[in-house]
C-alpha cells in the first residue's frame, strides 16, 4: 500500500501497533515492523529507574529489525527530558507522543529530525498539535483500551472530524481489529490504523497468558472505564480479570495469533472487502 502515511514513516502497510507500556516490548514492536507495519515500543515503567531497561529494549528492537519503529512517550511521565536524551542518543526515527501536551517537547524532536505522531481524543487538540508541527495525528476514540478521555468521543465520530480539521495524515485508533475496521477507517478519511487490543492478544506480546485468555472470553459489553490516577482507563470488567486493559473490540478477538498472521490476514482481506462494498454501491 502507498499513501502519505506510509511515505512519511517508510513502512509497507499503514498499520501501527499502539504503545502499551511494558507489554509492548522489543519482540512485539520488531514483529510488527518486520511484518510491514510500525512497531511502537512502550515505556518500561513510571519512574526514571525504568530508563536503562528502556534503552536496552530500544537496542534489542534494533537488533531484531532493520525496519523503522517508534517509541511511545506519554508526556505525563516525570522523566520526559531523560527519555528524550535516550531517543536522540539511540537515533530513534519516530516518537509517538500521548497523554499530555506535546508542545514543549516538539521543537527538540524536530531539531533532531525525529518524526512525531501525537495521540488526540478531540478535534480541538488535533488542531493545536497540527499547528505546532507534529507530522501525523492518531485520532483515538473512546472505545479503545488503556487511558481514555473524559468525553470518550467514538472513533466513528472523531476520525472524520479530525480529518476535516487538519491537513496531516490521520491514523484511526480505537475499536479496530480486522480488515472491515481498517477499510472503515480509510473510508472516514484516515490514512492508516493503530491497534492496541488486537496486538495485545499475540504470541509476541508479553502480557500474561491469563490476560490474553480473559480478552478472548470477553464479549462486546465486557469492558468498563475506571479512574486511574488523574485519568480514566478502559479495562475488562473485574469479573473477567482484575487488571486486564482492553478495548471494546476485545469482544471480536477469538484466539492468540502471531503478529504476522494478523497483518497478513488484514491486508489480504482488504481487497475482497473493498470489492464487497463496491458491489453494493
Ligand atoms: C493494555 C493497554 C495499554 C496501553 N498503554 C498505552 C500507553 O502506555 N501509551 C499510549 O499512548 N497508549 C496506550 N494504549 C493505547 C494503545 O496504544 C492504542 O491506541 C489503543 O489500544 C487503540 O485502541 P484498541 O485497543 O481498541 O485497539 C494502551 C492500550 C492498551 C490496551
Amino acid at each position: 500500500m502507498k499513501n502519505a502515511l506510509t511515505d512519511l514513516l517508510g513502512i509497507e502497510y499503514p498499520i501501527i501497533q499502539g504503545g502499551m507500556m511494558a507489554i509492548s516490548g522489543a519482540e512485539l514492536a520488531a514483529a510488527v515492523s518486520n511484518a510491514g507495519g510500525l512497531g511502537v515500543l512502550g515505556q518500561k515503567g513510571n519512574s526514571p529507574d525504568s530508563l536503562p531497561a528502556w534503552r536496552d529494549e530500544i537496542r534489542k528492537t534494533r537488533a531484531l529489525t532493520d525496519k523503522p519503529f517508534a517509541v511511545n512517550l506519554p508526556i505525563h511521565v516525570p522523566f520526559v527530558d531523560e527519555a528524550l536524551a535516550i531517543v536522540f542518543e539511540e537515533a530513534v526515527p519516530v516518537v509517538a507522543t500521548a497523554a499530555g501536551n506535546p508542545l514543549p517537547v516538539l521543537p527538540r524532536l524536530k531539531e533532531h529530525g525525529v518524526k512525531v505522531m501525537h495521540v488526540v481524543s478531540s478535534v480541538k487538540l488535533a488542531r493545536r498539535v497540527a499547528e505546532a508541527g507534529v507530522d501525523a495525528i492518531v485520532a483515538e476514540g473512546g472505545e479503545s483500551g488503556g487511558l481514555v478521555a473524559r468525553d470518550r468521543v467514538s472513533t466513528m465520530v472523531l476520525v472524520p472530524m479530525v480529518v476535516d480539521a487538519v491537513s496531516l495524515p490521520v491514523v484511526a485508533a480505537g475499536g479496530i481489529a480486522d480488515a472491515r475496521g481498517f477499510l472503515a477507517a480509510l473510508a472516514l478519511g484516515a490514512q492508516g490504523v493503530q491497534m492496541g487490543t488486537r496486538f495485545l492478544v499475540t504470541r509476541e506480546c508479553t502480557a500474561a497468558d491469563d490476560q490474553k485468555e480473559a480478552i478472548i472470553s470477553a464479549q462486546d459489553t465486557d469492558t468498563r472505564v475506571v479512574p486511574m490516577g488523574r485519568a480514566n482507563a478502559r479495562m475488562l470488567k473485574e469479573e473477567l480479570h482484575p487488571q486486564a486493559m482492553a478495548g471494546q473490540i476485545g469482544g471480536m478477538i477469538t484466539s492468540v495469533e502471531t503478529v504476522g498472521e494478523i497483518i497478513t490476514r488484514i491486508t489480504t482481506a482488504l481487497r475482497s472487502e473493498f470489492d464487497r462494498l463496491a458491489a453494493m454501491i
